[in-house]
């Protein structure tokens, strides 16, 4: 969700703001989802590189997302949506890691969408962690080496259970991952929006859903093997 300061920046407005605009956003996108048949939405809403920040924006975007969690949790329990999150919640505020614990607890036999939101999350610290854990149960003889495969390490990730993206979108015109998703993101779409966040709106999200549906996805196929059926 990359852009809020630069679209309150150029509206002469603080940092802030733009941060608030782009809460209500995600709102409004989550609903944008549901009605477009999106099954799972992950929003990058702080990476643990963002804690280099003033203190005074992580503090501010700390007390908005325990807002936006007050204010909008029974607008998830209506529309039956599941709420997860993935990074490492124990350097989150108490304020912040209780609410988001209740919203978890109180969401999780949702099954029409699930909105997974990266809180101090980073991928090179996901696999650094999963890495530890695979050590762990090696030296621990609960684990043979050889039997550290790719299900192996997926399943102590933290999206452990939740599908691979299909469609990666990054706004605000800027072409990086940022230690987003990096191993999950291995046969993703990614598209990029020029405009920030808090401009990302519903028929945005229609625009970049058009792009992937004119992507051929081959996973390591070549475009003959994909159009021709296989033969008995
Ligand atoms: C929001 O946009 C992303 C967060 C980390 C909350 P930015 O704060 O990165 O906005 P820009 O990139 O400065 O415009
Ligand atoms: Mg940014």
């Amino acid at each position: 969700m990359d852009g809020n300061g630069r679209w309150a920046a150029a509206k002469g407005l603080p940092r802030l703001e733009g941060h608030r605009r782009g809460a209500e956003r995600l709102i409004e996108i989550v609903d944008d989802c549901l009605d477009l048949g999106i099954g799972t939405l992950t929003v990058f809403a702080f990476s643990a590189e963002n804690w280099k920040r003033p203190a005074e924006e992580i503090s501010g975007l700390f007390k908005l997302g325990e807002w936006v969690l007050r204010a909008h949790l029974s607008r998830l329990e209506r529309r039956k949506v599941r709420l997860r999150v993935i990074g490492d919640l124990s350097a989150m505020p108490e304020f912040v890691r209780r609410p988001l614990a209740d919203a978890i607890e109180a969401t999780r036999d949702f099954t029409a969408f699930e909105l997974v939101v990266a809180l101090n999350y980073g991928a090179r610290q996901e696999i650094v962690a999963a890495t530890r854990q695979l050590a762990e149960d090696v030296v621990a003889g609960r684990l043979q080496p050889d039997q550290v495969d790719w299900p192996a390490v997926a399943s102590r990730l933290q999206t452990a259970g939740l599908p691979d993206p299909d469609l990666i979108i990054r706004t605000s015109g800027e072409h990086r991952l940022s230690n987003f998703l990096l191993l999950q993101s291995a046969y993703a779409e990614i598209v990029f929006a020029s405009v920030h966040w808090p401009d990302f709106t519903k028929d945005q999200l229609r625009l970049a859903l058009a792009e992937y549906a004119k992507r051929e996805r081959r996973f390591g196929m070549t475009p003959e093997q994909l159009h021709t059926p296989p033969t008995a």
